[in-house]
């Protein structure tokens, strides 16, 4: 079997990543607003999945304002640095092109900074798979960084990585959500704050009703 090289570097700096970017939403007050203006749309009615979670920051933080947040991701080692940080919290193992979950099973999705591993032409698919996941009107939250580039690191935190990765327009995504048949909630562009290289996006969309 080839090894997903997405998987394989996460695997790599799961533990570097998680201290790097522990305290990362401290000083970004604006983003946690859309977490919290996400958290209390979902409200606290049923699951809700943190796709592409990560050493868990976002997860937990969910868990905080009050919903029943899991955490899913493709890398065995950022579960594994998610599990030993919070163990009180459910972390999956799993892909957001093939969720584990029945249609409409969901009370919110947050994608934060894992649909840019997405292919643009494996988007659409990966939308209308988060659309079935969701409830009727529940919230998708989704993370990126703004521009139009596709790159590839090679280095990450001292580690060699093979990471691809896309830059990505608000616009073109609100079209795409449009498409698979969500309606636009709030889209969200800040200036770089910290180590960001550009500008920062946070979508907020609802699947139709
Ligand atoms: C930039 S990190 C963001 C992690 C976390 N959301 C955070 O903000 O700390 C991207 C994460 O997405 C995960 N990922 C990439 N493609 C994925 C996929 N198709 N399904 C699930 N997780 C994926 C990676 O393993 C990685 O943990």
């Amino acid at each position: 079997m080839i090894e997903n090289p997405t998987r394989a570097s996460y695997d790599i700096i799961a533990t570097d990543y998680a201290e790097y970017l522990a305290n990362e939403l401290d000083d970004r007050p604006v983003d946690r607003a859309m977490l919290a203006a996400f958290a209390e749309i979902a409200g606290a009615g049923g699951r809700v999945a943190d796709v592409g979670c990560g050493p868990g920051r976002v997860t937990t933080l969910l868990h905080d304002l009050g919903l029943d947040a899991y955490g899913m991701d493709l890398s065995p080692g950022m579960l594994a640095v998610a599990r030993k940080t919070y163990p009180h919290l459910l972390f999956e193992e799993g892909t957001m092109s093939a969720l584990d979950v029945v249609d409409g099973e969901l009370a919110g999705i947050v994608a934060w900074y894992s649909i840019i591993h997405i292919a643009p032409d494996q988007r659409p698919a990966v939308f209308a798979e988060l659309h079935r996941a969701l409830a009727p009107g529940a919230p998708l939250l989704l993370a990126f960084q703004v521009g139009d580039e596709a790159l590839r690191v090679s280095e990450a935190l001292g580690h060699e990585v093979a990471l691809d990765f896309q830059r990505l327009r608000p616009e073109r995504i609100a079209d795409e959500l449009t498409a698979a048949g969500f309606a636009m909630y709030a889209t969200l562009v800040r200036e770089r704050i910290g180590n960001d290289k550009v500008q920062q996006a946070v979508v907020l969309a609802r699947r139709g009703v």
